[in-house]
């Protein structure tokens, strides 16, 4: 139907929005500004207890500051009543008093089929709930009662059976009057192949009605009895009525009851949210017999900022969920996410709260995890770290999915709280932990890492900070050459490079420089002239020096040669290394890409090979805080550089 031009004008000047909207909500006297038009209340559109929704009456447009819905007098009717534009438009129009243009044709035929098809519907499920109480569904009490549907919560769920038979709704719907037509329409029955009558679509079948928000019945899911049967349920096809991925089971109630408080949980079957109602999670939802829609994402949403999706504890369980989140990262705005409660294996919520009741499916709704650790669980978990190449291919895999959302602070955040874990997994293991254990853990959730494994060196020289690691460096290379002047003058070149930050090692570096050729005498001399007696004392005996085989038989000239060229060589190494990472910090600062992780691995090699003294190289694996496998030395290096990252951070 077309309205004529100003019509709708018209409407909308004769209108108070607040008024329309009044009817919904409870305006918050304080914040709201009635002479001005300014009105607030908390949003109809999702559940909240402050009032984040506003009202600009004298423009006639609302906008939910917390969920951003927003619209005019027409929108808010079709969205609280469920209308289309047009019965918006009427409603409204009632109100305004203004007469509708004459109607649409078949715009009105549209509409009354549909109540048509709505009151069919209701006839079916009153048949099949009587049908439920005759002899023949013995059984199917039995079956009900067996899952622990006693008749009470049957009568709630409004549970019916059709008995086994082709014609049986048919003829009772026939018996009343109801045209062939709509029966069919209705998705009720199928027309026979062969010519005869048309037979029933649902047979010896346990039935489920499905409601829209309104209340309307719009649909059946029928579960076979039969463990053979071939499809354990079957559910109404589209029609006119039943559209699958913009419907929800039991989407009214959990409405109702999230607005009241309780936590939105979107279960996998009927029988998950039939039976956490029971148990007490009234806001309980599931998609029907389709994995979740756009549609149905952005219907969860207007009911709650974060449903919970509950995950039935097995492969297709995880697979579904990351379907999921690949539908809702582009959908992602700011307040809205998604948490995933995981069941233990092999069970869905049914079954959970059957063995262990509504305390254990409680637990797992508060440890329900957020979409980025199960982003970042499923690329990690069992898997291998253990080459440059594969870090790269999981930071890729990570910033593939992150790249998918479209509000960039929230894609931002995701990067962040990517690189958090990439940190826990990667981190530096100091400290006395004896295993690996898994962060993730079935049933609890996301746990803290573990305390980190025992470093497999325990020199001071292993143990980690790289400032510390150089000053040693540093301080044997000085004491061996105090020992044994005489190979000073074969490493001229890597003294007169050796940075010294310590001032005391810089005179030191420089009096080997200088008196070196002289012999010791005459160096320990001097060095007593600059630095006093103690420096010498303190150099040779420090904990770390003194242990050094050629600081222990000062004169061995091949052994201080080793030593110092040994030594030189790693600094010179880590040198490199903080070269390398001082650009990877800078790319660091955005998502972490695939070039850093590369460069921080070469890098990482680098000084793993520099710090090994050759005969060591132990190719052991440890596995990682999520069962991760990386090498044991290279996991080493990459803590040490972990730290110098965020040591340099601190800095910047
Ligand atoms: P489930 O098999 O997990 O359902 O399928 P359930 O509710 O736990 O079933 P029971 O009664 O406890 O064994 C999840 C949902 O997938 C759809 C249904 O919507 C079901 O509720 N489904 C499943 C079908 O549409 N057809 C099928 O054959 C199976
Ligand atoms: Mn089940």
């Amino acid at each position: 139907m077309s309205l004529p031009p100003g019509f709708l004008d018209e409407l909308r000047t004769r209108l108070s929005l607040t008024q329309v909207v009044g009817r919904k909500v409870m305006w918050d006297a304080r914040k709201s500004n009635q002479g001005k038009g300014d009105m607030w209340a908390p949003c109809p559109f999702h559940h909240e207890k402050t009032a984040s929704f506003h009202v600009d009456d004298r423009k006639g447009y609302y906008y939910c500051f917390g969920c951003h819905a927003k619209g005019d007098a027409i929108s808010f009717v079709r969205e609280t009543e469920n209308v289309g534009f047009m019965e918006a438009v009427e409603i409204l129009a009632g109100e305004a008093g203004m007469p509708m243009p004459a109607r649409d044709p078949r715009a009105q035929e549209k509409a009354d089929k549909r109540t048509q098809l709505a009151d069919v519907m209701e006839m079916a499920v009153q048949h099949f709930r009587l049908q439920l109480k005759t002899g023949a569904a013995g059984p199917a009490r039995d079956y009900l009662e067996r899952r622990g549907l006693d008749p009470v919560a049957q009568q709630r769920w409004e549970i019916g059976f059709a008995p086994d038979a082709w014609q049986g709704l048919w003829d009772v719907l026939k018996g009343k009057g109801v045209e062939d037509e709509l029966i069919l329409g209705a998705g009720l029955a199928k027309p026979s192949q062969k010519g005869g009558k048309p037979y029933d679509t649902f047979r010896g079948r346990i039935m489920f009605p499905i409601r829209d928000a309104r209340g309307r019945c719009i649909a059946f899911g029928g579960r076979a009895m039969d463990p053979n049967d071939n499809a354990k349920y079957l559910n109404s096809p589209e029609t006119e009525l039943f559209d699958k991925g913009r419907s929800l089971y039991n989407h009214g109630p959990a409405r109702t009851a999230a607005g009241k408080g309780q936590p939105l949980i979107v279960a996998e079957g009927y029988m998950d949210v039939i039976a956490l109602a029971e148990y007490g999670f009234g806001a309980s939802v599931a998609p029907l017999g389709t994995a979740v829609t756009e549609n149905q994402l952005a219907m969860l949403w207007r009911i709650a900022d974060e449903p919970i999706i509950a995950l039935d504890g097995d492969k297709a369980g995880l697979r579904a969920a990351m379907r999921l989140i690949d539908l809702a990262l582009p959908m992602l705005e700011a307040g809205k996410s998604l948490r995933f409660a995981l069941m233990p294996d092999g069970q869905d919520p049914d079954d959970l709260l059957k063995a262990q009741g509504a305390g254990a499916l409680q637990k797992l709704l508060d440890d329900a995890m957020p979409m980025v650790k199960l982003l970042w669980q499923r690329e990690t978990e069992g898997k291998n770290f253990d080459s440059p190449e594969r870090k790269a291919a999981l930071d890729k895999a990570l910033r593939d999915k992150i790249t998918l959302i479209k509000d960039p602070s929230i894609r931002q955040h995701y990067g962040q709280a990517i690189k958090d874990m990439r940190w826990d997994l990667f981190r530096p293991q100091r400290g006395g932990g004896q295993g690996p254990k898994r962060n993730w853990q079935k049933g609890r959730g996301w746990q803290p890492p573990p305390v980190p494994m025992a470093s497999t060196k325990s020199s001071a020289l292993a143990a980690g900070d790289a400032q510390v690691t150089d000053h040693l460096r540093e301080t044997v290379i000085l004491a061996a050459l105090i020992c044994t002047p005489e190979v000073a003058e074969d490493f001229e070149n890597g003294l007169e490079s050796l940075a010294c930050n310590d001032p005391d090692h810089a005179v030191l570096r420089d009096l080997i420089l200088r008196h070196a050729h002289a012999g010791s005498e005459v160096l320990r001399e001097n060095i007593f002239a600059a630095l006093g007696p103690e420096a010498l004392d303190n150099l040779l005996t420090s904990r770390h020096v003194a242990i050094v085989p050629c600081i222990r038989t000062p004169g061995d000239a091949d052994m201080a040669r080793m030593t110092v060229a040994e030594e030189l060589a790693k600094l010179s190494a880590a040198k490199g290394l903080n070269a390398e990472i001082a650009d990877a910090v800078q790319d660091l600062e955005g998502v972490a890409d695939e070039g850093v992780t590369w460069r921080l691995a070469q890098a990482a090699q680098a000084a793993t090979q520099a710090s090994r003294s050759g005969k060591e190289d132990d190719a052991e694996y440890e596995t990682g805080d999520n069962g991760a496998r990386i090498s044991r030395s290279e996991r080493d290096a990459f803590a040490a550089l972990m730290d110098q990252i965020s040591f340099s951070k601190r800095r910047n």
